[in-house]
């Protein structure tokens, strides 16, 4: 193995240090902790697990979390209503809706409706517009994408003028790295379904963020000798070593893949502990914003 392993667990820890250090140094100046809002409409259980996560990192941090469940039949109406409450409350700096919405509501209306300095997800449609223009500036940017770009960073890869290549365009990851992409200067190729050689478009990059949601999908002879891997990735794989029966793959085959990159992130521990910390950063952030 060659590659060097951007170590994400370790990273975001650093990120959390610093986001709970400075929180600790606003409530002793005898500010209000940091509060950050979580919706969570219905009970699926992915969804339920990454908002309890996030309520602890609010623990863990010092800051407030707020957690409102509404039933799975909440009307648009009865959502809506609730992110107008929130936007109001003083004590709330951050609202997060938790994605994907039930299909029988509509997520860009419930996301317009979030106070855009309460964005702290940076899915509303003038932050993501803000995003996508030049001279523009978020208030927020996306947590998993900025996650990427701060771990690329941090490795010292450089962006600009680089050629990078995103697998997927979600409106959560693919999409909104790309665009940070393009704002650190490198050119960007969005590879999805419909790409054609998309080995040969791989092959050209010297970074890859993979957010296409299958397994081990990118193949060592696909990277080029010293490109960086950003493995937003995460797929069961059966494995009967494991008590559980399975063990978490990324998007890209690691073990051929960290033979030929510079580096590369693991899963689990490359992007996934940095979604958390960025949301935390940006709650921070909000309450900055409002407060100072
Ligand atoms: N669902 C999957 N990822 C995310 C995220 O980063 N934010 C929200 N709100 N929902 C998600």
């Amino acid at each position: 193995m060659t590659a060097k392993i951007i170590d994400g667990t370790a990273i975001a820890k650093e990120v959390r240090a610093e986001v709970k250090e400075k929180v600790a140094k606003r409530v002793a100046a005898g500010k209000p902790q940091p509060g950050l809002a979580t919706v969570l409409v219905g009970e699926r259980v992915d969804s339920a697990t990454y908002v309890r996560m996030k309520q602890k990192a609010c623990a863990d941090l010092g800051m407030n979390s707020f957690h409102r469940p509404m039933p799975i039949d909440a009307t648009q109406e009865e959502v809506e209503a609730l992110v107008s409450e929130l936007n109001a409350d003083p004590a709330v700096n951050g609202i997060l809706v938790q994605l994907p919405l039930p299909d029988h509501l509509d997520e860009e209306k419930v996301l317009q409706a979030i106070d855009l300095e309460k964005d702290v997800d940076g899915f509303h449609p003038i932050n993501i517009g803000r995003l996508a223009q030049k001279g523009r500036e978020p208030v927020f940017v996306p947590c998993t994408p900025y996650g990427c770009i701060y771990l690329l960073k941090k490795a010292g890869v450089e962006l600009s003028g680089a050629n990078a290549v995103v697998l997927g365009r979600s409106n959560i990851v693919g999409m909104p790295a790309a665009l940070l992409l393009v704002k650190e200067n490198a050119t960007v190729t969005v590879v999805h379904s419909r790409t054609k050689n998309i080995e040969d478009v791989v092959r050209n990059a010297d970074i890859i963020i993979a957010a296409i949601g299958m397994m081990e999908f990118v193949k060592g002879d696909w990277v080029k000798p010293g490109a960086a891997i950003i493995d937003v990735g995460i797929n069961e794989k059966p494995d009967d070593t494991k008590k559980r029966g399975y063990r978490l793959v990324g998007d890209v085959n690691y073990e051929e893949a960290a033979e030929v990159a510079d580096y590369i992130t693991p899963v689990p521990g490359g992007v996934g502990p940095m979604t958390i910390a960025m949301l935390m950063a940006n709650t921070l952030r909000a309450a900055e914003i409002q407060q100072d």
